[in-house]
C-alpha cells in the first residue's frame, strides 16, 4: 500500500519499505482510518461504559491501569478495566492494541502495538505482558505507569485465525515476540471447535526470559497430543534443560518442523521476534532463510 494522508514521519518510513509484516499494514490502516492529527484531539475520548463489548469498535479507548506485576526482571503485566466490568473486550482472535502515549518533551505521539495475554473471553480486564528495553520509549512508558493512571489504546486486528484451517501450525518466536503465540495458543486449545495441532518454539536470552513457562507447562499437560513446546536458550545456566543457541534448522527439523515430511505440506508457520531473528527465519535479498530450506512456501508464512 502506497503510503498517503498525514502520517508522521517515522511511520511514512516504515510504510515505504518494500514488505510489510501484518502488524505494520494494520498499523498503518488504523492510522490512516483517523488521521494522525485525531491521535492528539481525541487521546482521551471514549472512557464511557458501553453495553457492548468493550473495544470491540474502532477507535481509541482510554483504559484505567488496574494493578501491575512483575513477572521476570525486566517484564512487566499490567492489568487495565474495561469502561463496563461485565463485557468482554471483545478483540477477536488474534488482534494487538496499538498504544499511543506522548512523552514528555515531543511532538510526535509514539505509537506501539502489544498483544492483549490474559483470556479474550474475560469480562472486565484487557492485560499486557511488557518487556522493558532500556532507553525504548513506550515500554519505559509502560513500565511507568501505576494503578489508577490511564493509557490510550486502539485495536488492531492480526492474523484472523480460522479453527480447522490448518491441521498444524508452527509457532516460532523471539523474546517478547511469544505474546502473540500465548495469545493464539489459548484462543486454539480453549476452543473445544477448535482440533489444530501447536508445534511453539521459542528462543529466549537467558533461562529467567521464559517468562510464560508456567502457562504453557499447564496447557501442555492439558493437551499433550496437540500442543508442544520447545525452548532454545542463547546464554543458558550450566542446569538448564533446553537446547543452547538460537533457533536453526535443525532445531525446528528436532522439532517436527521440515516442510518436507508428507504430513506437514498443510502446516501454517507464525513468526514473531526481533528483526535479525525474523531475516534469518525469512531469508533476505541475498540469501534463502531458514523456513526456505525447510521447504516452506512465501504462502505458508505470516509474520505478526
Ligand atoms: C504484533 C506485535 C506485538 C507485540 N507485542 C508485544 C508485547 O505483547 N509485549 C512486548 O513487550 N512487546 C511487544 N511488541 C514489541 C513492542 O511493540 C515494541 O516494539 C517494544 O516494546 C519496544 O518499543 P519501545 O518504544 O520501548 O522501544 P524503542 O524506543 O522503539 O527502541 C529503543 C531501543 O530498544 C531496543 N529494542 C526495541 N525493540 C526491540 C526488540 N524487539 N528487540 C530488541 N531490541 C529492541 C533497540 O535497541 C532500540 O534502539 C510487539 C510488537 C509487535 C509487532
Ligand atoms: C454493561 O453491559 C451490560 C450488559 O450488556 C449492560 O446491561 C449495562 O448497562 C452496561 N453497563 C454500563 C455501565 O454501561
Amino acid at each position: 500500500m502506497p503510503p498517503s494522508g498525514p502520517f508522521p514521519p517515522f511511520l511514512r518510513a516504515k510504510l515505504t519499505a518494500s514488505s510489510m509484516s501484518g502488524t505494520q499494514v494494520a498499523v498503518a490502516a488504523a492510522v490512516a482510518g483517523v488521521g494522525a492529527y485525531a491521535l492528539y484531539l481525541r487521546k482521551s475520548a471514549s472512557a464511557n461504559a458501553t453495553d457492548k463489548p468493550s473495544l470491540a469498535s474502532f477507535g481509541f479507548h482510554s483504559l484505567r491501569l488496574h494493578s501491575t506485576e512483575l513477572v521476570s526482571h525486566n517484564v512487566k503485566r499490567l492489568r487495565f478495566e474495561l469502561p463496563n466490568s461485565t463485557q468482554p473486550s471483545g478483540l477477536s482472535l488474534t488482534s494487538a492494541l496499538l498504544t499511543i502515549s506522548i512523552p514528555a518533551g515531543r511532538w510526535l505521539p509514539v505509537l506501539r502495538p502489544y498483544t492483549p495475554v490474559n483470556s479474550l473471553d474475560e469480562t472486565g480486564f484487557v492485560e499486557l505482558m511488557v518487556k522493558h528495553y532500556p532507553g525504548g520509549k513506550q515500554s519505559s512508558h509502560l513500565h511507568s505507569l501505576k494503578p489508577g493512571d490511564r493509557l490510550t489504546v486502539a485495536p488492531i486486528k492480526e492474523l484472523s485465525w480460522t479453527p480447522n484451517k490448518h491441521p498444524h501450525v508452527a509457532l516460532i518466536a523471539g523474546g517478547a515476540g511469544i505474546t502473540p503465540m500465548y495469545q493464539l495458543t489459548q484462543g486454539i486449545l480453549n476452543n473445544p471447535e477448535d482440533k489444530t495441532r501447536i508445534t511453539l518454539v521459542w528462543g529466549v536470552n537467558t533461562d529467567s526470559e521464559i517468562f510464560l513457562a508456567e502457562q504453557f507447562g499447564a496447557l501442555q499437560k492439558k493437551f499433550p497430543d496437540r500442543f508442544k513446546a520447545i525452548y532454545v536458550v542463547a546464554t543458558p545456566e550450566s542446569s538448564s534443560p533446553h537446547p543452547k543457541g538460537f533457533i536453526t534448522k535443525q532445531i525446528l527439523e528436532d522439532a517436527g518442523l521440515s516442510a518436507s515430511s508428507e504430513k506437514n505440506k498443510d502446516i501454517k508457520v507464525l513468526v514473531c521476534g526481533p528483526p535479525p531473528m525474523e531475516k534469518a527465519l525469512k531469508g533476505a535479498k541475498s540469501k534463502p532463510g531458514v523456513l526456505t530450506e525447510l521447504g516452506y512456501s512465501p504462502a505458508q508464512i505470516y509474520s505478526f
